[in-house]
């Protein structure tokens, strides 16, 4: 059996898109499947940690011995990391989290006639959750955020991790067909502030396995020798 090596750690892993709504039937998402989250969480679980999985909307089924909460915005997403992180060793966002919400949510459908076309899409910032939870200043967990790019992958992946503050990212280029949203495979970038490593493409169940051995020797130096 592989080395536990997140072994009575406990771990939070946001995973899958979240999605805004404009009125009862539309809403603003992306393309994340939470492919990538939950083969985290299931490596998680069987490295031995004791893992909360939150998850936006997505059709995938929940892995053995996890604790799955669902959620649909990202201000439902960011209430359950607050309230997991409170309590957690290793916070690990690999959500596709939906930057802007609209202004106001339509208590009916938005109808074709009733407003300019300028008016019907207003936007306000949503919070972002894994800078929320690295900004802490007291129960801190080591906090891993992903980044996804389209260009200049590994400059903008430096950028985002000293701007919110994170002590590893994982940088994917999800124009590569290959990878990224909702493919099975996926290739990626480990940084932190000690340097970076490409890994090879790979079956995102794979690499999951080796970026939670990864993850647990920078997080958890001295433990697992
Ligand atoms: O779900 P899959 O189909 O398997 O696809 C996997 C993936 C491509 C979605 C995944 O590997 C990935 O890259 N996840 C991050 C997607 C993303 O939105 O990245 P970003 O560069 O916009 O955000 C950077 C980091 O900040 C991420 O850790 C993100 O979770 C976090 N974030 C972003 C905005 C926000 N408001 N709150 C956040 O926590």
């Amino acid at each position: 059996a592989p080395e536990q090596v997140l072994k009575g750690k406990k771990v939070t892993i946001t995973a899958g898109p979240t999605r805004e709504a404009l009125d009862p039937v539309r809403y603003l998402s992306n393309h994340s499947s939470g492919k990538m989250g939950f083969a985290i969480a299931a490596a998680a679980a069987r490295a031995g940690a004791e893992v909360t999985l939150i998850a936006g909307p997505v059709r995938l089924d929940t892995p053995a011995g996890i604790k799955r909460v669902d959620v649909v915005s990202t201000e439902d997403m960011l209430r359950a990391a607050e309230a997991a992180a409170d309590d957690c060793d290793l916070f690990i966002a690999s959500a596709a989290v939906v930057d802007f919400r609209p202004t106001v949510v339509a208590a009916q459908k938005i109808k074709k006639e009733d407003d300019n076309e300028s008016d019907v899409l207003q936007l306000v910032k949503n919070p972002d959750i894994v800078a929320t939870i690295a900004g802490r200043t007291s129960k801190r967990p080591f906090v891993v955020g992903f980044a996804a790019e389209t260009e200049k992958v590994a400059e903008h992946a430096k950028g985002k991790l000293a701007r919110k503050n994170l002590d590893m990212i994982i940088a994917n280029d999800v124009s590569d067909p290959e990878g990224g949203f909702n493919s099975d495979r996926n290739q990626v970038m480990v940084i932190d502030h000690a340097g970076e490593q490409a890994l090879p493409a790979a079956l995102k169940t794979e690499l999951a396995t080796q970026l939670v051995e990864l993850i647990a020797t920078r997080a958890f130096p001295g433990q697992h020798q």
